[in-house]
């Protein structure tokens, strides 16, 4: 069964995050001097992959350090084997591993693991989402001036209008609180079980949210790009939110007060 490997999968990945964090492991640069792979998010690659590929040697898996691993399956493994890799570098255990499972081009399963918080975050399409088995939903808040956001930003970006730095000045001349934890696929599990109202993000991988927009939607939430499209993962905004302050969020983002 899916969810059984799914499980499995980030439960060896958990483990491995375990064993690496706060030990010495080699650390490198990739498209930007901050924008890091260590030891650890290979490790647990390879472990998520070994044990996908031991149930399903056919399936197509993306994952963020190998790439793609294509193969006629209509089933394919999104994989990112450290969310928030500059927290884990640094010993700040805001970090996770993120798994989707696309079907047919649509996620059909998410799972987004911290283990040093031990919460486990998981969705089913048409199932609905827990954390630690628990039904988790979205907050009901519906006034976006007493919301609490969060966002997160690329390692690099080009100056232009609706930049990070802009949105980010419409929305905190507003006075909205506005949080920075440093691992998409958390903001989004966060959003998913109500401690945080919404969450946007200028671009962003698959693999950063292709377990947890699957993980909102399935609280009830609502997650779109800054248009209001319906989200797709390999699109890079996202916007993801209870619902109730989606619109008025959208506005903010787009053209400020
Ligand atoms: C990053 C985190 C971060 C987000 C970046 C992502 P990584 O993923 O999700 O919160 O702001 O855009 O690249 O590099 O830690 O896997
Ligand atoms: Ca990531
Ligand atoms: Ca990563």
């Amino acid at each position: 069964m899916l969810k059984t490997t799914l499980l499995k999968a980030t439960e060896a990945s958990g483990k491995i995050l375990q064993q690496y964090f706060n030990g010495s492991f080699e650390v490198s640069s990739k498209s930007t001097i901050n924008d890091l792979v260590t030891e650890a998010d290979k490790k647990s690659e390879a472990v998520i992959i070994d044990v996908i590929r031991a149930a399903y040697p056919d399936h197509f898996i993306l994952s963020e350090e190998v790439g793609e691993m294509k193969t006629a399956s209509n089933v394919k493994w999104i994989i990112d084997p450290i969310d928030g890799t500059v927290n884990f570098a640094n010993g700040i255990p805001i970090c996770c591993v993120s798994i989707g499972v696309e079907k047919d081009g649509e996620m059909i399963l998410g799972a987004v693991y911290n283990p040093f918080m031990n919460e486990l975050f998981l969705a089913e399409k048409g199932k609905g989402a827990t954390l630690n088995d628990k039904p988790i939903h979205v907050s009901v808040k519906s006034n976006l001036a007493t919301s609490c956001l969060v966002t997160g930003f690329p390692y690099k970006w080009n100056q232009g209008p609706r930049d990070p730095m802009q949105v980010l000045d419409h929305i905190i001349r507003e006075g909205i609180p506005v949080r920075r934890l440093g691992s998409a696929a958390i903001d989004l599990c966060w959003v998913a079980c109500g401690r945080f109202d919404g969450f946007w993000e200028h671009e962003l991988q698959a693999w950063d949210s292709a377990a947890g927009f699957l993980i909102v939607e399935e609280a009830g939430g609502k997650v779109s790009d800054f248009s209001g499209n319906r989200y797709s993962p390999y699109q890079k905004e996202i916007l993801a939110t209870n619902g109730h302050i989606h619109s008025a969020l959208q506005d903010l983002i787009n053209n400020g007060k």
